[in-house]
């Protein structure tokens, strides 16, 4: 198994990691035309083989049916690492948020199917955490009865990408190379975990506002023009099945009080969880006697995988054709398509329909 690396920044490192857990031996090859970014991947990875450019690299050697390729540049580059990786015949695993907009993401999703190669995207990257996968559990076992609310809000008071976390990258400010803020940060993650435990067909987006908030933090030596807080009033969709409403909320900047709750309400229960936070237990909360009765849910042995190490695991899965949770060609570019979607609702306040593939 071969991996090709592009862009050898924070990101790369945690995937070059993940390289090394997979259950075959994995060789590395790396290209960035940063010297200083180059060199300091090398020093961790000082046995990648590592390239000023990358067409050079993924021309340097015949493509194998294997062969994947990590696209781990900002995202006003994915497209471009995209598109190398399928003309060179390799697939093609790109960082989140997947494109800039919904004709690059279409565009990757056409070379996909035109090539037969597989794309995939990282949003997936906290899908099969223990804490949940037990909340999926308890879903499917039926014991909350019929689902009807949830509430997905997470929210820090200060941990803007580009400012309080990873400062170096202030391209994360710069909507012309992020895409957007918050909503294309975190955005890819909450709508993988939420599609992955109330396995939606479609979602409506009723509602949605952007902000930023403001501070004596914030820089005014750069272009800084993305959101840091959002938020939606979302109805997932699954025929034969009520309507389940769910108040979402995301946020790396908030005068606000700091929150991180999910919680999923029904008609005999409810079960609420840390999204993220792996170390904060999965209650159940049910009714015995007309009490409330909360029980602590066992989320299982942790594995050998951490949630950075995820995407790749999943992508190598898929590719191998063993049980996977990754989000592949058109998966992919509709959980992306609903991320632009929320951005279009809260700009035009019209609601907007997304339908999701094989939920
Ligand atoms: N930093 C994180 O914690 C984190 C977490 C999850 C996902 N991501 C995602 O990973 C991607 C990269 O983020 P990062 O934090 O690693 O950024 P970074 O700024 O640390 O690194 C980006 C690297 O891309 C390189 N680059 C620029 N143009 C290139 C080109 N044409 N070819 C090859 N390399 C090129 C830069 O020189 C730089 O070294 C983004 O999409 C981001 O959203 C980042």
């Amino acid at each position: 198994m071969r991996i090709y690396l592009i862009g050898a920044g924070v990101i790369a490192r945690t995937h070059a990691a993940a390289a090394a857990k997979l259950p075959e031996p994995a060789e590395l090859r790396v290209a960035d035309p940063n010297p200083a970014a180059l060199a300091s991947f090398r020093e961790a990875y000082p046995e990648a083989a590592a390239y000023d450019d990358a067409a050079k690299m993924l021309a340097s050697e015949a493509a194998r049916d294997d062969d994947i390729v990590i696209v781990a540049t900002p995202p006003f580059l994915h497209l471009d690492g995209v598109r190398l990786a399928f003309d060179s015949g390799r697939h093609a695993l790109c960082e989140k948020p997947l494109a800039m907009n919904v004709e690059e993401a279409e565009e990757m999703e056409r070379l996909a199917a035109e090539r037969g190669l597989l794309l995939g995207c990282c949003a997936v990257r906290y899908k099969g955490m223990l804490h949940n996968e037990a909340v999926k559990r308890v879903v499917q076992s039926g014991v909350l009865g019929e689902i009807y609310h949830v509430t997905f809000v997470n929210k820090w008071e200060r941990s803007r990408a580009g400012i309080e976390y990873q400062p170096q990258s202030r391209w994360f400010l710069y909507r012309a190379r992020s895409g957007g803020g918050i909503a294309m940060d975190w955005g890819p993650y909450d709508i993988s975990t939420l599609v992955d435990v109330l396995s939606p067909s479609s979602i409506d987006i009723a509602a949605a506002w952007t902000a930023k908030p403001e501070t004596a933090a914030d820089p005014t030596d750069v272009v800084y023009d993305v959101e840091h807080h959002i938020g939606a009033f979302l109805s997932f969709r699954r025929e034969g099945v009520r309507a389940v409403a769910v108040h979402y909320e995301r946020g790396t900047c908030t005068h606000g009080q700091e929150a991180f709750i999910g919680e999923i309400e029904g008609t005999k229960g409810a079960v609420r969880w840390t999204p993220y936070d792996s170390r904060q237990p999965v209650v159940l909360r049910t009714d015995r006697d007309g009490k409330v009765v909360e029980e602590v849910v066992d989320p299982g042995e942790r594995g050998p995988f951490t949630v950075m190490d995820l995407p790749l695991v999943h992508f190598f899965n898929h590719i191998r054709g063993l049980p996977s949770l990754a989000n592949v060609n058109g998966r992919a570019v509709d959980h992306y398509r609903f991320i632009r979607s929320l951005y279009d609702c809260a700009e035009t306040g019209e609601r907007r329909t997304i339908d999701i593939e094989g939920a």
